[in-house]
């Protein structure tokens, strides 16, 4: 029997209700398929620094690094929002993708059929799109150096080499020739150095990848573009913080932000995450959308374990949940025929999984 180690971070606010629902799906899939799953916990966030003192505590990256994928739930909250920066949650996430070494950030935005009327976009712009967002995630104004705040002058550096840059766009063009074979690079090079170095970079790697077609797009433009016409993109691919705002962008084409999970990886264990945060505002109130992370875990299943199959059959869950009509809070007025809780929306699709 294949047997697999999962780490998992739980997190902050709806964190632990979303990931709990998603090792639901998880346990039931693999019961199915013959294989199992051991989970260990760790710490990390708000709730790290709570119990221990530090946002990413010494045990949680190797023991990360000694699993076979983790899956992460959110991190961040109102209540550590002043504490000094290194201290905070969001920097314990930074520096797990640090140590982890995860540059790449895949998160595809996907919109289903059967939540064509969730969006706040007409139907006729969004049936059938379908977006890879490719999202340089350890590098760029996240990371550079130097950066300060003395109170009176505040400054941060984005910064990206070209070998950073190779790194990213091989994996997008990659992914870009596994699909509709067009890469459209978002940047900001009629302002930015860096971004010029960023297109320069794309335009010499495009060269090894005759079958793409590349293009490129300032990011203010690309904003509007995604808001305009989302189906003219196939695979973006852009720097930390572009890909962090134009993500959340894509979340509102596809229907709600907790519809939309992700894949961290580079060359050590690979980081599974819905792209949205902690949502202090509906936390404890067991109204959360799970299906970003058990998206996510499927994702895991997938890329990390090669176990098809069960990816499969959690995705299929996910859409025949939603055809028939079941919706957690955030979907709630879009074609719903039942409203349901996390819990509830978590355990309908552990049983459609299996169905
Ligand atoms: P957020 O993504 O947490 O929430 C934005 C809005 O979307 C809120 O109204 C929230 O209720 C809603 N929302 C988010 N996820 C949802 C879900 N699964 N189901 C239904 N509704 C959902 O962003 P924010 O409010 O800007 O940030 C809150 C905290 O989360 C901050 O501390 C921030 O730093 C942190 N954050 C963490 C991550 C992460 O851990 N990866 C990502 C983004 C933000
Ligand atoms: C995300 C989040 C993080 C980011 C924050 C919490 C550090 O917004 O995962 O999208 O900006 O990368
Ligand atoms: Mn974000």
């Amino acid at each position: 029997m294949r047997n697999y180690n999962i780490s998992i971070i739980k997190g902050d606010g709806i964190g632990p209700e979303i990931v709990d629902e998603a090792i639901k799906v998880l346990d039931t899939v693999s019961g199915a398929c013959d294989f199992t799953l051991d989970y260990k916990e760790y710490l990390m966030g708000g709730i790290a620094i709570d119990e221990t003192g530090v946002p990413l505590p010494p045990e949680t990256v190797p023991g990360v690094l000694a699993s076979d994928a983790c899956l992460f739930g959110a991190i961040g909250g109102e209540k550590w929002d002043n504490l000094p920066r290194e201290l905070r949650p969001e920097s314990g996430l930074l520096k797990l993708r640090e140590e982890l070494g995860v540059y790449a950030n895949l998160r595809p935005a996907i919109v289903y059929d059967e939540l064509v009327n969730a969006s706040t976009l007409k139907p006729e712009v969004i049936q059938g799109c379908d977006i890879m967002v490719v999202r340089e995630l350890i590098g760029g104004i996240y990371f550079g150096q130097p950066r300060a705040n003395d109170g009176n002058k505040a400054y941060n550096t984005m910064v990206y080499t070209k070998d950073e840059i190779i790194r990213i766009g091989k994996q997008a063009f990659e992914f870009a020739m596994k699909r509709d074979k067009r890469l459209c690079s978002v940047d900001k090079a009629n302002v930015l150095e860096v971004s010029q170095l960023w297109r320069d970079t794309m335009i010499e790697l495009s060269k090894d990848y005759p079958e793409v077609e590349l293009t490129h797009m300032y990011v203010d433009n690309a904003a509007m573009q995604l808001v305009r016409n989302p189906k003219q993109f196939d695979v973006i691919v852009t720097g930390n913080i572009f890909g962090d705002i134009l993500s959340d962008t894509a979340s509102m084409v596809v229907g709600s932000i907790g519809l939309l999970p992700s894949a961290s990886s580079g060359d050590k264990t690979a980081v599974y995450e819905p792209i949205h945060g902690s949502a202090p505002d509906i936390a404890g109130q067991g109204i959360a959308n799970p299906i970003a992370t058990i998206e996510s875990a499927a994702m895991m299943l997938r890329y990390s374990l090669g176990e098809e199959k069960a990816a499969d059959m959690i995705t299929n869950a996910i859409k025949n949940v939603l055809k028939d009509g079941y919706r957690t809070k955030d979907l709630s007025s879009f074609d719903a025929k039942e409203v349901l809780s996390t819990t509830e929306m978590g355990s309908v699709i552990a049983e459609y999984s299996v169905k």
